[in-house]
């Protein structure tokens, strides 16, 4: 794979000569790929370009978008196993999440061409008032103008999908800057869209560096700003551009509750599996993952030991294994950062229960108990294979420590009680809360982001299409309603 060269994909249209740049594989460092790095001149090309189409875009028919939106869909499934690979390759998580990353990408995209479709506007009476007869509003979206779309590293394509998918859904040119570390899936992409009818100009993929990322947020062209990452940087770009439509997909501290009431063994297996998996899937780099776990204390001595066993159970090692449950992290600077959380933590009186070994950039699977609140790994985000399980006297407490953070993304809690349910979904102050499953849950069609500091706006297909579009009401007047 290794003598791979991706081009850079400039309104459509792709480079394939210039100056270039590798990507590493985290797990041994070795080569994986080389794209081309665009040029200043390329990148005044390709925002010229988005401006320029930006009417003739929103202005094409829906069956044009749909169609490029599903022949994109089926031709990430026809190479879903070369892609699974790319993205294990430039990523280095284990080629279990890589399938599953790709299969959803295709999902991304063909919800995308069904929302096209379906995206019609609404019709208002305005007849309800006796000054208005004869009367009617017909509402529809328009898109803002072109997008700026900055995909992070931990899903590589899927992530990248969710910036690239709505869109072109709604005729918006978007002009997308993929993670630095990972930008060959997001590349790859471009292979497939280039084979659309798309206009020229409503697409490009720029793998520039992060240094040339304030020139892209601050110029005008792009008026609208969806971001997924890092809190510090997200909150850099609202503050840099306030008049620009800003979303932020940020971090978090995402908490699973298993409440009194879940207590047959089969319920406590079930919790333990999946807070166990998705605690660690893919290295623990997922906003959604599992970082805390509260623990009723009427289950505590049933949950935690079995916990433990399956943290201990998981399969660590090559990503390639189709076995890997736990890889490396994107570079051994993510895995020293994390081992220094867990020090930290067990110098102020954690205890470790699991895990606290690195080799390079991996980190073995880690569980904690009697954390300091104010411990890294409990009020920041780790990123990395690490819980925190917490003892908690009943529901009610047990929501006051989910809210007790400064973020809000999603919360799992494991209840077969409605009313618990409702009350979580009440109560809790996050953009997302599962029942009967952890956080890490997300279906890629329903809503997804946060509040607090995990981020404004939401992702999930119909939500980004509103997000990149903006209400226009249409009055009609003396027609026969
Ligand atoms: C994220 O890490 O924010 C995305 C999680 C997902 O799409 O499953």
């Amino acid at each position: 794979m290794s003598d791979v060269l991706y081009p850079a994909w400039i309104a459509g249209r792709p480079v394939t000569t210039g100056s270039t740049a590798e990507v590493l594989h985290p797990y041994d460092g070795s080569v994986v790929g080389a794209h081309v790095v665009p040029t200043a001149e390329q990148v005044e090309e390709a925002l010229a370009a988005a401006w320029a189409v930006r009417h003739e875009f929103a202005a094409t028919s829906a069956a044009v978008r749909a169609d490029a939106l599903m022949h994109v869909s089926a031709r990430i499934t026809e190479r879903a196993e070369e892609i699974a690979r790319l993205i294990t390759a430039e990523n280095g998580k284990p080629i279990m999440w890589a399938r599953a990353e790709a299969a959803r990408a295709a999902s991304t995209f063909r919800f995308a061409a069904e929302e096209a479709r379906r995206w019609g506007g609404e019709m208002q009476r305005l007849d309800t008032d006796a000054a208005s007869g004869g009367r009617a509003a017909i509402i529809r979206r328009f898109p803002i103008g072109p997008v700026l779309g900055i995909s992070p590293f931990n899903f590589p394509l899927n992530l990248v999908a969710h910036k690239v998918a709505p869109a072109l859904a709604v005729g918006a040119p978007i002009v997308l800057k993929p993670a630095p570390a990972t930008p060959l899936s997001a590349l790859l992409l471009g292979e497939l869209l280039a084979e659309t009818d798309l206009p020229a100009g409503s697409w490009s993929v720029l793998a520039v560096g992060n240094d040339i990322a304030p020139l892209l947020t601050n110029d005008e062209r792009l008026p609208v700003v969806s971001f997924t990452g890092s809190e510090t940087v997200g909150f850099a770009i609202q503050k840099a551009v306030p008049h620009k439509h800003v979303t932020l997909e940020l971090g978090g501290n995402a908490a699973a509750v298993v409440c009194p009431d879940w207590s047959s063994d089969t319920d406590l297996d079930w919790a333990a599996t999946r807070v166990a998996t998705f605690a660690n899937y893919q290295g623990g780099q997922a906003c959604v993952s599992v970082q805390r776990v509260l623990v009723d204390t009427s289950v505590w001595d049933r949950f935690v030991p079995q916990l433990v066993a399956k943290v201990e159970a998981l399969p660590t090692g090559s990503p390639w294994d189709d076995t890997t449950v736990v890889g490396p992290l994107v570079n051994e600077a993510a895995a020293i950062r994390v081992q220094a959380w867990v020090d930290e933590a067990v110098t102020a009186g954690a205890t470790l229960l699991a895990g606290g070994v690195r080799d390079g950039a991996s980190y073995s699977p880690t569980v904690l108990t009697d954390v300091p609140a104010d411990a890294k790994v409990s009020c920041e985000e780790v990123f990395g294979p690490v819980l925190v399980v917490q003892r908690v006297d009943g529901v009610d407490d047990a929501f006051a420590v989910v809210n007790d953070s400064r973020f809000g993304l999603q919360t799992g809690v494991f209840t077969h009680d409605l009313q618990v349910a409702f009350r979580a979904h009440r109560d809790l102050e996050v953009g997302g809360v599962i029942v009967g499953d952890v956080p890490s849950y997300r279906a890629d069609q329903m809503p997804y982001g946060g509040v607090k500091a995990s981020g404004v706006g939401r992702e999930g297909l119909r939500s980004a299409m509103d997000d990149y579009t903006y209400e226009r009401t249409l009055v009609l007047t003396d027609i026969a309603l």
